[in-house]
């Protein structure tokens, strides 16, 4: 099972405390969300999996966190400042901003897009007019100034939020291979907020203008680059069916040449399925990740050599030339690189509706349990005492909190009885709840219950730590 609808997921969000609107005391901010106390553990656990996955369990990764605020000229030679645009429409009735290439328009239909909407053979979704304003790009980088002044007086002032953490990583490409003395093949990866100005964000923490990205630039001798590519795409579909998400809601999507983005010579996105509830089965998927060979586009483009191969004229701004020199074989290049590129937030969207499962329990009442994967899960132990009047159990199950913090993310809770507080755990994803009892005192032992059989097991509390250190592994290694 996983949950019927985005809805669901951000309700039990804002009720629990993983998500919360931004700025709901002033009404909230279109599109901008909070992340609560199990949200910001749940973000840390799938960060930390990521990093360790890709960076300290390879022996060909190095990490960096490049600054958000960068030369402008780096979205120049980008090519972010010419193409990095939606085509947006207005709907002259219900004044509602589109954006064009999402707009529903039959496929059969051979007329552009821009065509059809000049002959109003396309309807507004939000009011179904047809009076729609001609598509014109939006450029979605977000824009400031830097220093004391405003761009529109003084245009050298002006500068952008990152809209990628990928550029971050090529303007430092030398910076990395000369302190890392790496030879190819090997990859840069780095985890870190990007904003775009989204003409339609929405979807809970789906599309949003602030987000976080995981992403790689792996470094590979031209005509490698389809064998890796392919490789990468395989090894990210692999690490999301190793964290628990199940096979039937993720696809490959391979983008097709028009929808390829303006440095990409093969994209394969992986799709998740996060609007089941739709009838038509292609609407049910989007995007979770993508997976895109850029070529040698962004070194190249970021290279202040005079000229290349064809006599081009390079880069005039930039100090340096970030090709490649193999000592091997004498010979000078640049890179191909194959990206992969994934949203932190529309993971963990995506793992949360995947964990999502009802259950009923003996008194025939309807539970919700969150079967994340023990990595991700924001707390792994509940210790609950049951008996809040008797002292010692009290003291007893501070005690063993106490002692298992330090390996774990572990709580204590006596805010009610033993079903209700055995739900909460449940309902958040906690994989083991430990109670303490009044045979707890004289047999020195304690209860540990799991989230997803809810077995029960009596363990010695001097095995315990160890006990549900090996639990919490063994479930992850499954
Ligand atoms: N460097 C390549 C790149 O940025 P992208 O497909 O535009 O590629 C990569 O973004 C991933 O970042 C997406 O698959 C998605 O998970 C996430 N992402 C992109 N835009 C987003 C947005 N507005 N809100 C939330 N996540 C977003």
């Amino acid at each position: 099972m996983a949950a019927p609808n985005i809805e669901t997921i951000t309700s039990l969000a804002k009720r629990r405390g993983f998500v919360f609107p931004s700025s709901e005391i002033y009404g909230g901010l279109g599109s901008a969300w909070d992340y609560g106390p199990l949200g910001v553990e749940l973000s840390n656990n799938l960060k930390q999996a990521w990093w360790r996955w890709m960076v300290h369990e390879r022996d060909d990764m190095e990490g960096i966190d490049s600054s958000i605020i960068m030369n402008r000229l780096v979205w120049k030679y980008s090519g972010h400042e010419e193409t990095f645009s939606d085509p947006l429409v207005d709907c002259r009735d219900c004044k509602a901003r589109l954006r064009a290439d999402k707009l529903n328009y039959p496929a059969q239909d051979t007329r552009s897009i821009e065509e059809a909407i000049k002959q109003r053979a396309v309807q507004c979704p939000n009011c179904g007019s047809t009076d729609l304003t001609e598509p014109r790009p939006f450029n979605l980088m977000f824009r400031t100034a830097i220093g004391a002044a405003s761009a529109e007086d003084d245009p050298s002032v002006l500068a952008y939020l990152r809209p990628e953490t990928a550029q971050g990583i090529f303007i430092n490409f030398l910076n990395v291979l000369t302190t890392s003395r790496r030879k190819l093949p090997f990859g840069i990866a780095q985890i870190g907020k990007s904003f775009r100005n989204e003409v339609t964000p929405g979807n809970f923490i789906f599309r949003t203008r602030e987000f976080e990205q995981m992403e790689m630039e792996y470094f590979v001798r031209p005509g490698e680059d389809e064998r890796v590519h392919q490789e990468w795409i395989d090894a990210c579909f692999n690490w999301y069916l190793g964290l628990g998400l199940s096979a039937e809601n993720l696809r490959f999507y391979e983008q097709p040449k028009e929808e390829l983005a303006h440095y990409a010579k093969r994209t394969v996105d992986i799709h998740y399925r996060y609007f089941p509830e739709r009838e038509d089965d292609e609407r049910q998927w989007d995007e979770l990740m993508g997976i895109a060979n850029r070529t040698d586009f962004d070194l190249r483009a970021h290279s202040k050599k005079p000229e290349d191969a064809e006599g081009k004229r390079l880069n005039p701004d930039s100090t340096e030339d970030l090709s490649y020199f193999d000592e091997a074989t004498k010979e000078r290049f640049y890179p191909y690189v194959i990206e992969p590129a994934a949203g932190v937030n529309r993971s963990a969207l995506a793992f949360l509706m995947d964990a999502y499962t009802e259950k009923i329990n003996d008194k025939g009442e309807k539970r919700v349990v969150l079967k994340l994967h023990p990595h991700l899960a924001p707390i792994k132990v509940a210790v609950l005492p049951l008996a809040k009047n008797r002292p010692e159990i009290v003291q007893m199950a501070k005690d063993i909190k106490r002692t298992l913090q330090p390996a774990m993310r572990a709580v204590y809770d006596d805010t009610g009885g033993i079903g209700k507080l055995y739900a909460r755990q449940d309902e958040i994803g906690t994989p083991f709840c430990v109670t303490i009892d009044h045979q707890s005192l004289e047999d020195e032992a304690v209860t540990v219950r799991d989230r997803d059989t809810w077995e029960q097991q009596r363990i010695k509390v001097a095995d315990l730590r160890e006990h549900l250190q090996k639990q919490l592994q063994v479930t992850s290694d499954k």
